[in-house]
Protein backbone atom coordinates (compact mmCIF):
# COMPACT_ATOMS: atom_id res chain seq x y z
CA UNK A 1 0.00 0.00 0.00
CA UNK A 2 0.90 3.73 -0.64
CA UNK A 3 1.80 5.62 2.56
CA UNK A 4 -1.16 7.75 1.45
CA UNK A 5 -3.71 4.76 1.19
CA UNK A 6 -2.53 3.75 4.90
CA UNK A 7 -2.70 7.03 6.38
CA UNK A 8 -6.07 7.86 5.09
CA UNK A 9 -8.11 4.53 5.08
CA UNK A 10 -6.05 2.61 7.67
CA UNK A 11 -5.34 4.90 10.64
CA UNK A 12 -8.34 7.46 9.08
CA UNK A 13 -6.34 10.54 9.02
CA UNK A 14 -7.87 12.20 6.13
CA UNK A 15 -6.50 15.25 7.05
CA UNK A 16 -3.80 14.26 4.45
CA UNK A 17 -5.77 14.62 1.30
CA UNK A 18 -5.53 13.21 -2.44
CA UNK A 19 -5.61 14.52 -5.25
CA UNK A 20 -3.58 13.71 -8.72
CA UNK A 21 -1.80 9.93 -7.13
CA UNK A 22 1.40 10.59 -9.24
CA UNK A 23 3.03 12.98 -7.72
CA UNK A 24 1.75 16.06 -9.76
CA UNK A 25 -0.03 18.47 -7.28
CA UNK A 26 1.41 17.94 -3.51
CA UNK A 27 -2.05 17.58 -1.86
CA UNK A 28 -0.76 14.46 -0.51
CA UNK A 29 2.44 16.27 1.26
CA UNK A 30 3.70 14.78 4.74
CA UNK A 31 6.94 14.92 6.80
CA UNK A 32 9.23 11.98 6.87
CA UNK A 33 11.46 12.69 9.51
CA UNK A 34 11.23 16.16 9.02
CA UNK A 35 11.60 16.31 4.75
CA UNK A 36 8.29 17.00 2.63
CA UNK A 37 7.24 14.19 0.45
CA UNK A 38 4.57 13.49 -1.36
CA UNK A 39 2.79 10.54 0.75
CA UNK A 40 1.27 8.88 -3.15
CA UNK A 41 4.77 8.44 -4.02
CA UNK A 42 5.84 6.38 -1.25
CA UNK A 43 5.22 2.58 -0.48
CA UNK A 44 3.99 2.06 3.47
CA UNK A 45 6.80 -0.37 3.72
CA UNK A 46 9.51 2.51 3.22
CA UNK A 47 8.05 4.75 5.81
CA UNK A 48 8.89 1.91 8.45
CA UNK A 49 10.71 3.05 11.58
CA UNK A 50 10.33 6.56 10.13
CA UNK A 51 8.99 9.68 11.73
CA UNK A 52 5.91 10.58 9.87
CA UNK A 53 3.99 13.67 10.68
CA UNK A 54 0.36 14.54 8.98
CA UNK A 55 -1.27 17.71 9.42
CA UNK A 56 -3.10 16.21 12.46
CA UNK A 57 0.40 16.08 14.20
CA UNK A 58 1.18 19.65 13.55
CA UNK A 59 0.25 21.33 16.04
CA UNK A 60 1.19 21.25 19.77
CA UNK A 61 0.05 18.41 22.48
CA UNK A 62 -1.85 21.21 24.51
CA UNK A 63 -3.64 22.19 20.56
CA UNK A 64 -1.87 25.36 19.87
CA UNK A 65 -1.22 25.54 16.14
CA UNK A 66 2.16 25.59 15.07
CA UNK A 67 3.63 29.04 13.90
CA UNK A 68 2.72 28.15 9.96
CA UNK A 69 -1.18 27.12 10.58
CA UNK A 70 -1.32 30.50 12.43
CA UNK A 71 0.09 32.26 9.47
CA UNK A 72 -1.70 30.69 7.27
CA UNK A 73 -5.22 31.32 9.21
CA UNK A 74 -4.26 35.58 9.77
CA UNK A 75 -3.38 35.96 6.15
CA UNK A 76 -6.42 34.22 4.88
CA UNK A 77 -4.49 32.02 2.91
CA UNK A 78 -7.48 29.50 2.89
CA UNK A 79 -10.03 29.19 0.16
CA UNK A 80 -11.69 25.58 0.02
CA UNK A 81 -8.95 24.21 1.89
CA UNK A 82 -8.25 21.34 -0.10
CA UNK A 83 -4.64 22.44 -0.89
CA UNK A 84 -3.84 23.61 3.10
CA UNK A 85 -2.64 20.40 4.62
CA UNK A 86 0.06 19.80 1.82
CA UNK A 87 1.15 23.51 1.24
CA UNK A 88 1.73 24.19 5.40
CA UNK A 89 3.78 20.76 5.58
CA UNK A 90 5.98 21.89 2.62
CA UNK A 91 6.25 25.51 4.02
CA UNK A 92 7.39 23.64 7.21
CA UNK A 93 9.66 21.68 5.89
CA UNK A 94 11.36 24.97 3.95
CA UNK A 95 10.98 27.08 6.50
CA UNK A 96 13.17 25.08 9.12
CA UNK A 97 16.02 25.64 6.31
CA UNK A 98 14.97 28.79 4.94
CA UNK A 99 12.76 30.89 8.43
CA UNK A 100 12.77 34.24 6.58
CA UNK A 101 12.80 33.94 3.08
CA UNK A 102 12.02 36.12 0.01
CA UNK A 103 8.89 36.37 -1.47
CA UNK A 104 10.57 34.45 -5.16
CA UNK A 105 11.93 31.80 -2.27
CA UNK A 106 8.54 31.41 -0.71
CA UNK A 107 7.39 30.78 -4.41
CA UNK A 108 9.74 28.26 -5.61
CA UNK A 109 9.61 25.86 -2.12
CA UNK A 110 5.61 26.03 -2.88
CA UNK A 111 6.02 25.35 -6.52
CA UNK A 112 5.48 21.84 -5.70
CA UNK A 113 1.80 22.31 -4.58
CA UNK A 114 -1.17 23.24 -6.59
CA UNK A 115 -4.06 25.43 -5.54
CA UNK A 116 -7.18 25.01 -7.82
CA UNK A 117 -8.47 28.08 -6.24
CA UNK A 118 -5.75 30.05 -6.68
CA UNK A 119 -5.23 31.39 -3.91
CA UNK A 120 -0.93 31.98 -4.07
CA UNK A 121 -0.87 35.74 -3.64
CA UNK A 122 -1.94 35.25 0.03
CA UNK A 123 -0.82 31.26 0.83
CA UNK A 124 3.20 33.04 -0.50
CA UNK A 125 2.49 36.27 1.88
CA UNK A 126 2.26 33.44 5.19
CA UNK A 127 5.09 31.30 4.09
CA UNK A 128 6.94 34.85 4.15
CA UNK A 129 5.80 35.87 7.26
CA UNK A 130 5.41 33.13 9.79
CA UNK A 131 8.54 33.47 11.61
CA UNK A 132 6.42 36.96 13.24
CA UNK A 133 4.19 33.81 14.86
CA UNK A 134 6.90 31.54 16.09
S1 LIG B 1 -1.87 13.21 -4.58
FE1 LIG B 1 0.25 13.02 -4.23
S2 LIG B 1 1.16 14.56 -5.41
FE2 LIG B 1 -0.95 14.68 -5.93
S1 LIG C 1 -7.47 26.64 -1.19
FE1 LIG C 1 -8.67 25.45 -2.59
S2 LIG C 1 -7.17 24.24 -3.59
FE2 LIG C 1 -6.02 25.68 -2.47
Amino acid sequence: MKLLDVLREELNLTGTKQGCGTGDCGACTVLMNGKAVNSCLVLALDAAGSEVTTIEGLSSKNGELDPVQKAFVKHGAIQCGFCTPGMILAAKDFLGRIPRPTEAEARDAISGNLCRCTGYAKIVEAVVEAHKYE
